[in-house]
């Protein structure tokens, strides 16, 4: 897709709010620091589906170190005698006992899934577990969370592009895009 400065998805109306190079150069920038700070060690990278395919694809090819990644989902799920909806791991097919691992999220909100993520992969008996998110916005979080490599924050409007997306749809731009309010 071309860049607009405008895009329409679905009902909704969207204005370009961070451009593809602004994208790149971010990226580079955290994939030079994971690589500085696991010189020697071999990490594996947790990606979440779908909203991070996209980032984690550029990443990876950023990233200069012998590593591997892995792709997981998030389930929600009713919990019988629970009020609020829990999030499952699944996809969750390689061990990473003892192994160092990075989560690749496209963005990170209230940071509850964020947390409840952490908590439930600890359980795996990884060696250390990093949190890497492309967009984060800091007005929103409602938790305490060490989010060690951020791409870009952001302000606390809804955004598509890039992977992320709106209904399912807007994934395929190669810009990040925001709601425009009416
Ligand atoms: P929490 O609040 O747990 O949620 O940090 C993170 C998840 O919420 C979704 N999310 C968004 N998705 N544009 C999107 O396309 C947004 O602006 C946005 N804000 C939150 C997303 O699925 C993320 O994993
Ligand atoms: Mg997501």
């Amino acid at each position: 897709m071309k860049e607009q400065k405008t895009i329409q998805v679905k009902d909704k109306t969207f204005a370009i709010s961070v451009p593809q190079d602004e994208l790149k150069l971010q990226i580079k920038r955290i994939a030079d620091q994971i690589s500085h700070d696991y010189a020697g060690l071999q990490p594996i990278f947790l990606a979440v589906l779908n909203g991070s395919f996209i980032f984690a694809a550029d990443l990876l090819r950023e990233v200069d170190l012998p590593c591997e990644i892995s792709f997981v989902k998030l389930a929600s799920y009713q919990g019988t005698n629970t009020t609020g909806s829990i999030r499952e791991i699944i996809g969750l097919n390689t061990d990473i006992t003892g192994r160092p691992v990075i989560i690749v999220e496209d963005i990170i909100d209230t940071g509850l899934t964020m947390v409840h993520m952490l908590e439930t992969l600890k359980g795996h008996n990884p060696a250390s577990v990093d949190v890497c998110t492309l967009l984060l916005k800091p007005s929103k979080l409602q938790v305490e969370l060490d989010v060690r490599y951020c791409c870009l924050e952001i302000p606390d409007d809804f955004v598509v592009g890039y992977g992320l997306d709106y209904d399912g749809f807007g994934r395929n731009t190669k810009d990040i895009y925001t709601l425009i309010q009416s």
